[in-house]
């Protein structure tokens, strides 16, 4: 029995790596240029998701360093912001608060505002999202991938992989978005992944907590008994 539940394991994380491995890496390559954006603009993006963290929660390296924007290229190349979010758990005790579901949350709010820029109805906000991009700094948990799933959204864009976060001691759901996006066939809007971008910059904001020798985020340093890193005070 415990031998072949190891196996079952071990089969399942091994399909992560090898998924990762193969249809993901190569998504990451800087000479592309998919659906007509640049490398540098989907940097440009992504180093945003990792700002939003200092500018939302206050704080340059928050624990859950999950950040997210939500961006419109089909009005331009180069994108417009619409929100962003970041992980929202300890803020609001609500557990599903994720980065992502936090930024869709905000994302709503703001497109049907009646005294907002966009003032969409409910009905025109959910469409909205098809034109939409969402750029996160970590891949999305299954709960998350599954929102952007049925968000419809244009494109998802990811930095620091769930293998690579597993690898650095985080307690993750062992499902790759690209399995969630893989089984959403019957929904209506089709959703380009790109992953790995950028994991230079995304990296550093999740390889720390579980890892004292690892330098904390900038901005941020170890606190006196080592084991978390709090924002320098200079
Ligand atoms: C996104 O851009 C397209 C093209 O300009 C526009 O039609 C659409 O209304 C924009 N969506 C939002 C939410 O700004
Ligand atoms: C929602 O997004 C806007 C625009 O990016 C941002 O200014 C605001 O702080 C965000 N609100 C929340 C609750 O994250
Ligand atoms: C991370 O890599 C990108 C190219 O993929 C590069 O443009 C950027 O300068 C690098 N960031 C750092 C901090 O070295």
């Amino acid at each position: 029995m415990r031998f072949s539940h190891l196996l079952v394991v071990s089969t399942a994380y091994l399909r992560l790596e090898g998924v990762l491995a193969t249809t993901q890496l190569p998504l990451a390559d800087e000479t592309l240029m998919i659906n007509g954006v640049t490398f540098d603009t989907r940097v440009r993006w992504m180093r945003l998701a990792n700002q939003a963290l200092g500018e939302l929660s206050g704080s340059p390296c928050p624990f859950a360093a999950f950040g997210t924007v939500i961006v419109n290229h089909t009005a331009s190349d180069e994108g417009e912001l619409i929100c962003m979010g970041v992980n929202e758990n300890s803020k609001t005790g609500n557990p599903s608060s994720h980065g992502e579901i936090a930024a869709i949350t905000n994302c709503t709010n703001i497109l049907t505002d009646p005294n907002g820029k966009f003032r969409l109805t409910a009905t025109e906000a959910q469409a909205a999202f098809a034109d939409l991009s969402l750029y996160t700094n970590a891949e999305s948990c299954p709960m998350c991938a599954s929102a952007i799933r049925w968000s419809g959204f244009r494109e998802y864009i990811y930095g620091t992989s769930i293998a690579r976060l597993i690898e650095k001691g985080w307690g993750q759901i062992r499902v790759a978005s690209v399995d969630i996006f893989e089984a959403s066939f019957d929904l209506p809007y089709s959703s380009r992944l790109m992953a790995n971008v950028l994991t230079n910059e995304t990296d550093p904001y999740f390889l720390w907590q579980y890892d004292p020798s690892y330098p904390c985020p900038r901005g941020c340093s170890r606190t006196k008994s080592g084991k978390s890193c709090e924002t320098a005070s200079d």
